[in-house]
């Protein structure tokens, strides 16, 4: 079994044991140094991969712009091993030996990832088989311990779910109602800002305050929105129409470690039944 954060280990044991190799590395491959702009696979934990990659690009000049592609999809933070898995296939680490990612590690990141990128109306891609990979955890790059991945699941995640409407005003009682009815709701300023690749981009200014909590984190919350707006791309377009930074109350619900944002109030400047309804919170019996 080999684990990403032991490479050297891994390395040592590949030198002194058996190698069987899954692919025939002819003397057609070469070791390039992975470059700055392949931003998926920077800071990885080596330096240099090999061409052809195992998703059967040639060049660095189609590397590049391919895994661009794949950067949101490990910036939703939708499995710990997805930059890992991907990566792995990117940018093969450079030994003797094509080094696979384990079927099992292939399965974990697909089952989490997949609802992800059907959300943006991707299906799991075909190259991204899992069969293709080996099926036993000897020889190939498996997740590490199951405690980890435990961890990583208590954090409340965000999911792919249908728009709320985003109500543009609001009487005070349907807002307390509101914050009643869900397990948090937040008060949070958001904006927009155009990408180099003239795509947008959903950002969070100043911090995010609690109306209440739930079972939110407080400092993994930040992240959780943003990843929300990541995974429901469709929705920030919906919520946040201008350049300016609006603000909003979301409130929502954690089923079962799944946040679902329930309802998004747009905060319009002196619209004071919000005002009354946040001020009157903090007596308000539910
Ligand atoms: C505030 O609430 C009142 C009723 O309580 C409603 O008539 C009014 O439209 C609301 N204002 C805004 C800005 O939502």
């Amino acid at each position: 079994m080999i684990y990403p954060e032991a490479f050297s280990v891994f390395l040592v044991s590949l030198l002194v044991g058996s190698s069987k190799a899954f692919f025939d590395i002819g003397l057609s491959t070469k070791c390039v140094t992975i470059p700055k702009d392949l931003g998926l696979c920077n800071d990885i934990g080596y330096s240099e991969m090999r061409l052809p990659n195992l998703m059967g690009h040639t060049s660095l000049a189609e590397v590049v712009p391919k895994s661009e592609e794949w950067k949101s999809l490990i910036q939703t933070g939708c499995h710990p091993y997805a930059r890992t898995f991907l990566c792995s296939l990117f940018a093969p680490v450079c030994m003797d030996t094509f080094i696979l990612p384990c079927r099992s590690m292939c399965v974990a990141v697909r089952d989490s990832c997949a609802p992800v990128l059907s959300c943006h109306g991707h299906s799991w891609p075909e190259i991204l088989d899992c069969d293709r990979f080996p099926a036993g955890e000897d020889m190939c790059l498996a997740t590490l311990s199951k405690e980890y991945i435990y961890m990583y699941r208590d954090l409340p995640k965000p999911t792919c779910q249908s728009c709320p409407t985003i109500e543009d005003s609001v009487q005070t009682k349907t807002a307390l109602e509101a914050f009643c009815e869900n397990d948090f709701a937040l008060k949070v300023k958001l904006s927009k800002r155009k990408t180099p690749s003239e795509t947008h981009q959903y950002e969070i200014d100043g911090q995010v305050d609690f109306i209440s909590q739930g079972d939110l984190l407080p400092y993994d919350t930040r992240n959780m929105i943003s990843q929300w707006m990541l995974i429901n791309e469709k929705c920030a377009e919906k919520m946040i129409r201008n350049p300016r930074s609006l603000l909003f109350i979301i409130t929502g619900s954690v089923h079962h470690g799944k946040v679902t944002i329930t309802k998004i109030f747009h905060w319009q400047k002196r619209d004071s039944n919000l005002t009354l309804a946040v001020r009157k919170w903090r007596y308000h019996k539910c």
